[in-house]
């Protein structure tokens, strides 16, 4: 049984593909203005109704009935957070996360604001973060499995916003205001743009890979320089050399032969060095459906574990 935490694009899209792969069910839903419970589990009418109604209308949906979070925790066994980040304080995700692992609760998250500012915390708990980071392509399942081996850097393309604008510039001859307002057009764009062109995401996406290699770099280590376009081969780049505990999400004129150049548009790629070796991946990065794909795979593995324990 799910609690979902988190009624946006991203809430509802998981609902969907809940609801048509698998035969999980959901027994409550949350949104910024509050929740609605039904300790069995909605009914495909029920989700239907919830799905129609207005962002921040759950709570007056007429579906289920109106509950605190806590009432919700007796009747479900993994929270899914899918709230939009604050970064100021990781709140009020932190003490959702608190309350429901208290309650026994395992917690799945797209939020990577309570993970880039409170790592440490919840590692070691039934916290699962694949969607975090390129949620399309698993590159957290590939930093944990390099564990033991010695870290020593990350480098990658970790936001597809600023990729994609940067690209439409370098590659397509946009100027950068033009390729900015397509991007926000497209929907691409956070709503507090600062996110993506600030690079607070990708230094958040950087700290919580970093972390998964074990290494606790924290979002304050992470110098950004904002989104600007410096001329050709000019690239949104996070790197942390992770023997020194430095960081940085800059815009950088990479070399002709940089491997990190084949990330175009939207796509993302990370490089992980190790002491034994250098892997790279591109692929997928945030989208509604690589988010939710990522964190069904997180609630199906959160519930094999367990039942496990
Ligand atoms: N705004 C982010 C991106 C998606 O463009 O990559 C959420 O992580």
């Amino acid at each position: 049984m799910l609690i979902l935490y988190g009624f946006g694009g991203v809430g509802r899209t998981l609902v969907e593909v809940v609801r048509s792969r698998t035969d999980l069910k959901i027994s409550a839903v949350f949104d910024s203005r509050g929740g609605v419970l039904k300790c069995g589990g909605f009914e495909k009418p029920e989700i239907e109704a919830l799905l129609r109604s207005p962002r921040g209308g759950v709570s007056r949906s007429g579906v289920g009935s109106p509950a605190a979070l806590e009432e919700a925790f007796r009747c479900a066994e993994v929270l899914v957070d899918v709230s939009p980040p604050n970064y100021a304080d990781g709140e009020p995700a932190v003490a959702v996360y608190r309350s429901a692992l208290k309650a026994g609760l395992s917690i799945v998250t797209a939020n990577k604001a309570p993970l880039a500012l409170r790592f440490q915390e919840f590692e070691g708990k039934p916290v699962y973060y694949k969607a975090t980071v390129m949620a399309g392509t698993p590159v957290v399942d590939l930093a944990l499995g390099l564990r033991g081996q010695r870290p020593l850097g990350i480098r990658g393309i970790l936001n597809g916003t600023t990729n994609y604008i940067l690209s439409r510039v370098d590659l397509d001859g946009l100027s950068f205001a033009d390729a900015l307002e397509e991007a926000k057009a497209k929907g691409y764009v956070e709503p507090d743009p600062a996110i993506d062109l600030e690079g607070l995401d990708a230094a958040a996406k950087l700290v919580i890979l970093a972390n998964a290699l074990g290494v606790g770099l924290s979002l304050g280590q992470v110098r950004r320089e904002p989104l600007r376009y410096l001329g050709p081969r000019t690239k949104y780049v996070a790197e942390a050399d992770l023997e020194r505990g430095t960081a940085r999400v800059s815009p950088i004129q990479l070399g002709p032969d940089d491997p990190l150049l084949s990330a175009r548009y939207s796509t993302n790629a990370v490089e992980i060095t190790t002491e034994v070796n250098e892997v790279r991946v591109y692929g997928k990065g945030a989208g509604r459906l690589e988010t939710s794909l990522a964190l069904l795979n997180d609630v199906l593995r959160a519930a094999r574990e367990r039942r496990c324990r």
